[in-house]
């Protein structure tokens, strides 16, 4: 039987590609009694992650998509997400680009986190071009997905400030660590 704390929270999908710390961490939150979220299924296009060990771990229902066609991949995951009667979608590292149509269908209802200071630094290779630019701050975004990559509005940030000594891998795990905290704060703030 489900506990009682997770009765009526949101039923949530998190979709993932990489290593799933921001997935680990979700999960994390969402047995606590603030969080208004569940995380009733994970997606991944990948089965070479080990993060899929953390949805085994919690007992969370898991799918592998292959993206080799995008549209049929999609309509698969449209029918799980119906099945589990998903309501919200956090993207965690997640490395395909969901269509238009998929988009529309979940709006305003996927959110995505994002390793820099949006607008600043869409796309891929964040901390190396913050640091080749000799910024000072580098930081997450939680953002509402949009077809537009990385465009959607922003719903909370955190700056992380760049030392001399600081490469790509340094300021990678410093905006990590931020990124644990930054998701659920997102979350919280939707919802409350
Ligand atoms: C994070 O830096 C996230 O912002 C980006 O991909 C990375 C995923 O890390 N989109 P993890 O798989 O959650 O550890």
């Amino acid at each position: 039987m489900e506990k009682l704390i997770g009765l009526n929270k949101i039923r949530t999908a998190v979709f993932i590609s990489g290593t799933g710390s921001n997935l680990k961490n979700l999960i994390k939150f969402s047995k606590t009694k603030k969080s208004p979220i569940a995380i009733n299924l994970v997606i991944s296009n990948t089965n070479k992650t080990k993060a899929l060990k953390y949805a085994n771990q919690n007992k969370i229902k898991k799918k592998v998509l292959n993206f080799r066609n995008n549209s049929i991949a999609e309509k698969n995951i449209l029918k799980f997400l119906d099945r589990e009667k998903i309501k919200f979608i956090c993207l965690a590292g997640f490395m395909k680009i969901l269509s238009k149509n998929f988009i529309k269908k979940f709006n305003g209802k996927i959110i995505n986190i994002h390793p820099s200071l949006l607008p600043k630094y869409k796309g891929l290779n964040t901390h190396e071009r913050a640091i080749k630019n000799k910024d000072k701050f580098g930081g997450c975004s939680v953002h509402y997905v949009t077809s537009k990559l990385d465009s959607g509005k922003i719903i909370i940030q955190k700056k992380v400030k760049i030392t001399a000594k600081d490469n790509s891998t340094s300021l990678a795990k410093k905006v990590l660590k931020q990124e644990h905290k930054l998701y659920p704060t997102a979350i919280l703030k939707i919802f409350n």
